[in-house]
C-alpha cells in the first residue's frame, strides 16, 4: 500500500480549472469491488477524487481496477465472512493509507431457491456474506470512525428486503436484517459524527441479475424486457420507469450518501429501483 492518496489525490483524473472533486483526499473502502455494482462504486468514488481500497474475494478483479487507476485504487483480496481478515486489513489500511472516511458494503450473494428446496448451506452462506460480512466490516469501521468523530458507512441492501419475492426468501431475509442492523448501528454512532445508510437497488444489470435469468436466457434484451414488464405469475409488477438499472445508477446513490452533500442524512434507506416496489 502507498500513502499516495494524501499527497496526490485524483492524479488519474483530468482537471477543469475551478472544479473541486468532492471526495478529494478521502479514503474509501469498498467490498465486492471486483465487478458489477462494486466496481461501479469504485469508479464513481475515484471520479470524485477519493482513494479507494478496493476489496473482493476475487483478487484479479480488484487488481485490474488498481491497474486502471494507478495511485487512486489500492487492491486487496478480502473475504467479508472472515472477521479476523477484515480487522487485519483495516489495521493495515490505518497504518499505510491513513484514516478511513467512507465504507461501501457491496459484497453480496444470491442463492435462489424456493424455501422447500433451500439447503442449510445456502441459507448459512447467504447470511454469512450479506449480513455477517456487513457486520464485520461495519463494526471494524465504526470503531475507528467513532474514535475520530466522522465517517460514512453505506450498505447496499436490496429492494427485496421490503417486498416478498418467490425463490428469494434467504436473500430477502438477509438483506432485511442488514437494513435494520445498519439503522441500529447508525443510531449508536450518530452522536459521534458517523452516518450509516443503505441503498436498496432493484434489478440491476450485473452477473447476479444475469444468473437470475438462468442459462436459457441467451437473449438478454428479451430477459430484461420480462423484468421491466413484470410477471404476475411471480407477483412482480415490473419497473414503472421502464428500464433495468445500470450499476452506475446505484453507484451514484452510494456516492451521494457517502458525501458531505448528505451530511444531515442517516438511518436512511434509499431505493434505486425505478419504482418496482411501488414503495408500498
Ligand atoms: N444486481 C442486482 O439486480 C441487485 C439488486 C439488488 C441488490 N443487489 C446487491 O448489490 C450488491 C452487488 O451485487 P452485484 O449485482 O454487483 O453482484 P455480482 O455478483 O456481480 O458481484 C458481487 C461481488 O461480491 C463479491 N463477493 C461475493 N462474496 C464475497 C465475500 N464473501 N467477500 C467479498 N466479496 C464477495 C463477488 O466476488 C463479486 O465480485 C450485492 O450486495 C447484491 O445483493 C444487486
Amino acid at each position: 500500500m502507498s500513502t499516495a492518496h494524501r499527497t496526490a489525490p485524483g492524479a488519474a483524473r483530468p482537471r477543469t480549472p475551478g472544479y473541486a472533486p468532492e471526495l478529494d483526499g478521502r479514503l474509501a473502502l469498498v467490498t465486492g469491488a471486483a465487478r458489477g455494482i462494486g466496481a461501479a462504486v469504485v469508479q464513481a468514488l475515484v471520479t470524485q477524487g477519493a482513494h479507494v481500497l478496493a476489496t473482493d474475494l476475487d483478487p484479479a478483479g480488484v487488481e485490474q481496477l488498481a491497474a486502471e487507476h494507478p495511485g487512486q485504487v489500492t487492491a486487496r483480496p478480502l473475504d467479508v465472512t472472515d472477521a479476523a481478515a477484515v480487522e487485519a486489513l483495516l489495521t493495515e489500511s490505518d497504518r499505510l493509507l491513513g484514516p478511513l472516511d467512507i465504507v461501501a458494503n457491496v459484497a453480496g450473494i444470491l442463492r435462489a431457491a424456493a424455501v422447500t428446496e433451500l439447503s442449510d448451506a445456502d441459507w448459512a452462506a447467504t447470511f454469512a456474506v450479506n449480513t455477517g460480512g456487513v457486520f464485520h466490516v461495519s463494526r471494524a469501521a465504526a470503531r475507528r470512525m467513532s474514535e475520530r468523530g466522522s465517517g460514512s458507512i453505506v450498505t447496499v441492501a436490496s429492494n427485496a428486503a421490503g417486498v416478498p419475492r418467490t425463490g428469494m426468501a434467504a436473500y430477502a431475509a438477509s438483506k432485511a436484517a442488514t437494513v435494520m442492523f445498519t439503522k441500529c448501528l447508525g443510531l449508536e454512532v450518530a452522536g459521534r459524527g458517523v452516518r450509516c445508510n443503505t441503498v436498496s437497488p432493484g434489478s440491476t444489470l450485473t452477473d447476479m441479475q444475469r444468473a437470475c435469468w438462468g442459462p436459457g436466457a441467451d437473449d438478454e434484451t428479451a430477459a430484461a424486457r420480462r423484468v421491466v414488464e413484470g410477471d404476475l405469475a411471480t407477483y412482480r409488477t415490473g419497473i414503472p420507469l421502464g428500464r433495468i438499472a445500470d450499476p452506475a445508477d446505484v453507484a451514484e446513490a452510494v456516492v451521494f450518501l457517502a458525501s458531505d452533500r448528505a451530511r444531515h442524512i442517516t438511518l436512511h434507506d434509499l431505493y434505486v429501483d425505478g419504482g418496482a416496489t411501488l414503495r408500498a
